[in-house]
């Protein structure tokens, strides 16, 4: 690929900021030593602006959580004429939003946990509203990442202050059923499963403080699972990728029980990409080492919205000239 002018878009607003910023430092690194000239787009709520003086030819998403990962940002990249990396704007929806997602997987017949959705009105309900569902169960925000305000909650007494957590990031919560078994996640890129990794949290589940504290976990590449297993878990990771829409690299996670069952938790549709993360680490056995997944990354960005725009050569500028209609609009 030739040299290109890439915006790194990274930071955010949302409560994965931080991880976030090491993300696009790693993929901004990554593309610098790839040859390309790279600009460091922090976003916040100017972003628009920034981006339409930064004039980038393609705009790599470093971005995690609320209004990055959730189809805001590619939106307006959409309007913006900007290729982006990454899945586009329904996919991003969808994948960020739990309880859509489950919706999605079970119309598709793609085994995830049994929930049930509370709204921030029933709060007060809960104990009724979670009647015979019973425990372990999990309370997670309904759109949230890297396990914030997610709790395995272990009985009664322990669910309102779970819900309330939970709520403190979204307005609506969702309460699964606490699946016992191997974690794994599946790596894919361009709809190609890459590989699944094991990851043998010390704490009880993978939370935030598992995730990003070093030597808080185990990791198993390739998942100890049978050849048979293996290659299930991959099929049905694919089978949920595809059914949610993801395009570019995607992270797909599931639990994996001593039986015979899978469930898919969710899809990651921006997964974490600092060198130690887990899509890296996969994509490192399928034979690309971390500047070749990036230079992958970014091969695949594009427009999704599909009309003339999205099949036109990407724009040199990020300043579209308005449109005929548009100017019309603006001037009544
Ligand atoms: N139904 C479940 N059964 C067992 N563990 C779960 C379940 N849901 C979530 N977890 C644990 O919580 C972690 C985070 O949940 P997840 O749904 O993937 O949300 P996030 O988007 O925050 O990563 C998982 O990696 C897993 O360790
Ligand atoms: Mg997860």
């Amino acid at each position: 690929m030739g040299r290109k002018r890439v915006g790194v878009l990274l930071g955010g607003m949302s409560s994965e900021r931080e991880v976030s910023l090491k993300t696009g430092e790693a993929a901004a690194a990554a593309l610098e030593r790839l040859g390309h000239d790279v600009v460091r787009i922090y976003v916040d709520g100017d972003v628009d602006q920034v981006l339409r003086q930064a004039r980038v030819e393609v705009a790599f998403l470093a971005l995690h959580g609320k209004y990055g990962e959730d189809g805001c940002v590619q939106g307006l990249l959409e309007l913006l004429g900007i290729p982006y990396t990454g899945s586009g704007v329904l996919a991003s929806a969808l994948a960020m939003d739990k309880l859509k997602a489950k919706e999605i997987f079970r119309l598709h017949n793609i085994a995830t946990p049994p929930y049930y959705a509370l709204p921030a009105a029933d709060a007060d309900r809960i104990l009724a509203v979670h009647g015979s569902f019973g425990f372990p169960a999990v309370v997670k925000p309904r759109r949230e990442g890297s396990s914030v305000g997610v709790t395995v909650v272990h009985a009664a007494d322990e669910l309102a202050e779970a819900v309330r957590d939970a709520l403190r990031f979204d307005d609506e919560v969702l309460v699964e059923r606490f699946i016992k078994g191997k974690e794994i996640c599946v790596g894919v890129l361009d709809g190609r499963v890459l590989g699944a990794i094991e990851i043998a949290p010390k704490r009880e589940f993978y939370d935030y403080q598992a995730k990003y504290t070093p030597g808080s976990c185990d990791y198993h590449f390739p998942a100890r699972l049978s050849p048979t297993r293996y290659r299930c878990v991959l099929t049905l990771a694919e089978k949920a990728n595809r059914a949610v829409g993801c395009t570019g690299a995607s992270r797909v996670d599931l639990i994996v029980t001593e039986g015979d069952n899978e469930y898919v938790l969710e899809v990651n549709s921006l997964p974490g990409m600092t060198t130690t993360s887990l899509l890296p680490k996969i994509a490192a056995g399928a034979g690309y080492d971390y500047d070749k997944l990036v230079e992958a990354i970014l091969a695949g960005a594009k427009l999704h919205a599909g009309g003339a725009r999205a099949s036109a050569e990407p724009t040199a500028s990020a300043t579209p000239s308005p449109s005929a209609a548009t100017k019309r609009a603006l001037a009544s």
